[in-house]
C-alpha cells in the first residue's frame, strides 16, 4: 500500500473552493454589476475613465466582480481601435501609505530587472517615477487599488493621480482610480478632496442572504465535488450560517471546504449537517487564536491582565479594576502604561473580536455607567495564546497556567 492516495470521494476539485479561485459566472449581483458597468462606460467610448469607489464588508464579491467585469471590459474594448486599455492590479493589505503604494506600483511596472528600493527616495520624485511608467504604457490605464483602507489618511495618492493630466505630468496615458475598500469609515476619513475625486462613483455591496449564498454555493460546489457528497441540507445549513453571521461569500465557503475536509479525514464518502457544525467552531477558533496573535503590545498586556483576574475568578470585572493589574504588568515587562482610557480601547478591541464579552452597568441613582468585561471564549484557548506572547513579564497564576497547559499538549 503507497502512503499517499488519491481520494476520490468528495472532492472533484478543491481549488475550486480556494480563496485565490476566480469563478467564471458571477451570481446574486445584477445591481452592483449594472451600477458598475455604467461607471465604466466612458472606458468603452474611449473617454477619459470615472474613478470608482467599491466598499463592503469582506467576502461580498468586491473583487471577484472587479476581476469579472474588468475581464470582460478587456475583451469587449479589444475591438475598437481608439481604445488602448490596461488593467493594472495592486493589492494594499500590506502597504500603508501612499509613498509605499506608489513604490509598488512603480516596480508592478517595472521589469524585474528595473525595481526600485522600496524606501530613501522624496515622495515626489517616486510620483514622478510612477508618471514616467504610466507615460511608458499610454492609454487608458486602469488601476486598482483592492484593500485600499489599508493606507489610511495617508491618501495624497488618491489626490495626486488623478489630478495628474490636468497638472501636466501625463499626457499619452489616461489613469483612472478603482478604489476597492473592506472598511466604510475608510470613505468618511479621507480627506475630501480626495472624497471628491475618488467617490464619483460608489458602488456599494451589502451581505449576502441565504438564498443568495445558496446561488454561490450551489455553482460552486458543481465544480468542486462529486454528486452526492452533500448529504441533504449540507449547502443550506453553509448559506444560512454565513448569512446570520457575516453574509459572506467566503464564509460559506470556508464552511463547504472545512467540512468536506472533515468528512474526507474520517473517509465518509459524504459530508453530513454535523460536518458544518464542527467546521464552524474549529474556523471560529482559529479566527480567534489569530485575533489575538495579531493584537498590538498592549492589546497583549490588557489581555494578559484580564486572564489574570479570570483564573482568579473575579470576571466579570470592572475596567478600573483591570487597570491596576495591566499597570503592574507593563512596568514587570519594561513598557510604558497607557492612561487609562487608552487601555479601555484595547479592551474594547477585544470585545469586538469575540475574545470578552462586555456588559454596561448604571451605578443606581449616582448615575454612572461603567462596563464590565469578561471571556467570551474558552480561557484554555487564550492561555494557549498568551503562551506565545514574546517579552510579556507573565503573573504568577498566568505562567503556571501556561505552563501546565504546553505540558498538557
Ligand atoms: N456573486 C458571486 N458569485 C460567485 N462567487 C462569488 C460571488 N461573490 C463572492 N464570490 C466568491 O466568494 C469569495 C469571496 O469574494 P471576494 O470577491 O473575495 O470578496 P471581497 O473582495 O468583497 O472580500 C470568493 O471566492 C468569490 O469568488
Ligand atoms: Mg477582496
Amino acid at each position: 500500500m503507497p502512503t499517499f492516495t488519491r481520494d476520490t470521494d468528495i472532492f472533484r476539485d478543491e481549488d475550486v473552493l480556494r480563496e485565490d479561485y476566480q469563478p467564471d459566472t458571477i451570481t446574486a449581483r445584477e445591481d452592483e454589476l449594472a451600477a458598475y458597468k455604467t461607471a465604466l462606460q466612458p472606458v468603452v467610448n474611449g473617454a477619459q475613465p470615472r474613478n470608482i469607489f467599491l466598499y463592503g464588508k469582506t467576502g461580498v464579491g468586491k473583487t471577484a466582480v472587479s476581476r469579472y467585469l474588468l475581464k470582460q471590459l478587456q475583451q469587449d474594448t479589444a475591438e475598437y481601435d481608439d481604445v488602448d486599455l490596461s488593467v493594472v492590479w495592486l493589492n494594499c493589505t500590506n502597504l500603508s501609505s501612499s509613498y509605499q503604494v506608489a513604490v509598488n506600483l512603480v516596480n508592478t511596472l517595472r521589469s524585474t530587472d528595473k525595481q526600485i528600493s522600496t524606501t530613501g527616495y522624496p515622495q515626489q520624485r517616486i510620483f514622478n517615477l510612477l508618471y514616467d511608467e504610466l507615460e511608458a504604457i499610454g492609454g487608458t490605464i486602469l488601476l486598482v487599488f483592492d484593500e485600499i483602507d489599508h493606507i489610511g489618511s495617508n491618501d495624497e495618492i488618491l489626490y495626486e493621480l488623478p489630478r495628474a493630466r490636468a497638472n501636466g505630468y501625463l499626457s499619452d496615458a489616461k489613469p483612472g482610480i478603482i478604489g476597492i475598500s473592506n472598511d466604510f469609515g475608510f470613505r468618511d476619513e479621507l480627506s475630501p478632496k480626495v472624497k471628491d475625486t475618488l467617490c464619483e462613483e460608489e458602488i456599494h455591496f451589502s451581505p449576502y442572504n441565504a438564498p443568495e449564498l445558496r446561488a454561490i454555493l450551489n455553482q460552486r460546489s458543481e465544480a468542486a465535488l462529486y454528486d452526492d457528497a452533500t448529504g441533504s441540507g449540507v449547502l443550506s445549513l453553509c448559506a444560512a450560517t454565513a448569512a446570520q453571521d457575516t453574509g459572506s461569500a467566503r464564509q460559506a465557503l470556508d464552511l463547504l471546504y472545512n467540512a468536506g475536509e472533515l468528512a474526507r479525514g474520517e473517509d465518509r464518502v459524504q459530508i453530513v449537517e454535523q460536518d458544518v457544525h464542527d467546521a464552524r467552531e474549529k474556523l471560529e477558533q482559529s479566527q480567534i487564536e489569530h485575533g489575538m496573535r495579531e493584537l498590538t503590545k498592549h492589546g497583549h498586556l490588557a489581555l494578559v491582565a484580564a486572564l489574570d483576574l479570570a483564573l482568579q475568578c473575579e470576571t466579570p470585572v470592572r475596567v478600573r479594576d483591570i487597570f491596576p493589574r495591566y499597570r503592574t504588568i507593563s512596568e514587570d515587562s519594561d513598557v510604558d502604561p497607557l492612561v487609562r482610557r487608552r487601555m479601555h480601547d484595547h479592551l474594547a478591541d477585544l470585545a469586538m473580536l469575540g475574545i470578552l464579552n462586555r456588559h454596561g452597568r448604571n451605578e443606581g441613582r449616582s448615575g454612572g455607567q461603567y462596563y464590565e468585561y469578561e471571556f467570551g471564549v474558552d480561557l484554555e484557548l487564550v492561555i494557549e495564546a498568551v503562551g506565545e506572547f514574546d517579552a510579556i513579564a507573565l503573573p504568577k497564576k498566568v505562567a503556571r497556567s501556561v505552563q501546565a497547559s504546553s505540558m498538557g499538549s
